[in-house]
């Protein structure tokens, strides 16, 4: 490799391989999963619907449907070691860590762990999807100091997760918006998370390490990290009157406003306005035109300042805000969604497997020797040992 060789820092540009789960098309705006819209999907299917088409490539049948919700309802409860495990972390661990902590440990009780077999990845897929929202619940409860509410098998995975958080039934508008986010953010092509967790699968590990893997990426602020930053962001600009003065103060630093800019979008993201749509409902809900205002007026005054649009993480923030989570649950909530694009990348990645292990350009120090570099005596000693026992 020579000096002049290119280097796309980040990868970007880069295309590095193929995939058939979904496609975002920059120039028409759009995201398909497994060829159909995305807003459409939010409108008309449930989430679990959704879960399925991505691992399956097409919407369930009846009877499909019938069998992943029974097993997904079957398998809501925490078993005792993961709880203990979970409620023996200091009470400071951020949430994504504890969500982490909680996919290794559930790796650790599976004895088929490294299982490469399609069935048996939906399968483990399944019950992650099953039971991390039950930790997500278990999080917030504990952070007010309230205790874990028993799921229900009579409801679907939203209601169920809204439930076991905040202990009632939620309002229709609640569980639609919290499904729609879930959908959304089920599903987006090579984002860093997803190919970190293809990265970590191209090596023949098993499917928990590569979801632990990608919770840590998505962990980040640069990506899934973004929708709490967001809403410190509206926390730190408390209200409309004051966008401009803090956008003035924030550019002149060069700071990032979090929750605009994309890699790959780059007039707009698709996911934007049925996002918005959700949260719309849910300031009418639950009477809080404020937030709506600040929204507004940041997202104008910034797109007029710098050209970079809204990405799903900007509707997503105060949308989590007003249905009742702290901030720092914003992101293992993504990860409940997320785990279902993962394993489809993941099975994906098995199926027609080869190792991903990109080049460097090297720009250290040249090359050099050890002459005059005083050893310590004890590693000499070993060293001597162990020529003398060897020759
Ligand atoms: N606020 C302020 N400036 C931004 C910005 C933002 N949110 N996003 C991009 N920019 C600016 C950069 O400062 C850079 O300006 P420069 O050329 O003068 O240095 C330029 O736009 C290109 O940004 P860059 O970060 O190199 O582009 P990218 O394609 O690597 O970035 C993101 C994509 C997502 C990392 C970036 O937009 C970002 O950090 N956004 C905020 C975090 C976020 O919302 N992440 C969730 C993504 S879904």
């Amino acid at each position: 490799m020579s000096d002049t060789t290119e280097i796309r820092k980040g990868l970007v540009g880069v295309v590095a391989d193929r995939t058939a789960v979904s496609k975002v098309n920059v120039e028409t705006n759009s995201l398909l999963y497994r060829g159909y819209p995305v807003q459409e999907l939010a409108a008309m299917c449930s989430f679990e619907d959704v879960v399925h088409l991505l691992w399956n490539g097409d919407l369930p049948t009846p009877e499909q449907r019938e069998r992943a919700l029974a097993l997904e309802r079957s398998h809501r409860e925490l078993g005792d070691r993961l709880m203990g495990v979970i409620e023996r972390l200091p009470d400071e661990t951020h949430p994504m860590d504890v969500v982490r902590t909680a996919v290794s440990v559930m790796g650790g009780e599976d004895p088929t762990a490294w299982s490469t077999d399609p069935d048996e990845i939906r399968e483990k897929a399944l019950i992650l999807i099953a039971k991390v929202p039950a930790v997500v619940a278990y999080i917030q409860r504990h952070r007010r100091g309230l205790p874990l509410v028993p799921p229900r098998e009579d409801l679907g995975y939203a209601a169920n997760f809204l439930w076991m958080t905040f202990g009632e039934e939620p309002d229709e508008t609640v569980r639609k918006a919290f499904d729609v986010s879930m959908t959304l953010y089920a599903e987006h092509s090579f984002n860093a998370s997803t190919f970190t967790a293809r990265v970590v699968t191209s090596t023949l590990s098993d499917y928990y390490s590569a979801v632990v893997a990608a919770i840590g990426a998505l962990k980040g602020p640069l990506h899934g990290g973004a929708n709490e930053a967001v809403m410190r962001t509206f926390d730190e600009i408390g209200s409309a009157d004051r966008v401009g003065p803090w956008l003035d103060d924030a550019l002149a630093a060069k700071r990032k406003v979090m929750g605009f800019g994309h890699r790959v979008y780059k007039r707009g993201d698709s996911r934007v306005p049925t996002m918005k749509a959700s949260l719309d409902t849910l300031v009418a809900h639950y009477d809080r035109p404020d937030i709506a205002e600040l929204y507004d007026t940041l997202e104008t005054e910034f797109v007029s300042r710098k050209g970079i649009y809204p990405n799903l993480d900007y509707p997503s923030g105060p949308a989590y805000h007003l249905m009742g989570f702290d901030t720092e649950l914003f992101t293992p909530i993504f990860v409940m969604a997320r785990i279902a694009g993962w394993t489809a990348h993941i099975q994906e990645q098995l199926a027609d497997n080869a190792l991903i292990r990109p080049l460097s350009v090297y720009d250290g120090v040249p090359e050099r020797h050890l002459d005059g570099y005083v050893a310590d005596a004890a590693h000499v000693a070993a060293a001597t040992r162990q020529e003398e026992m060897a020759g």
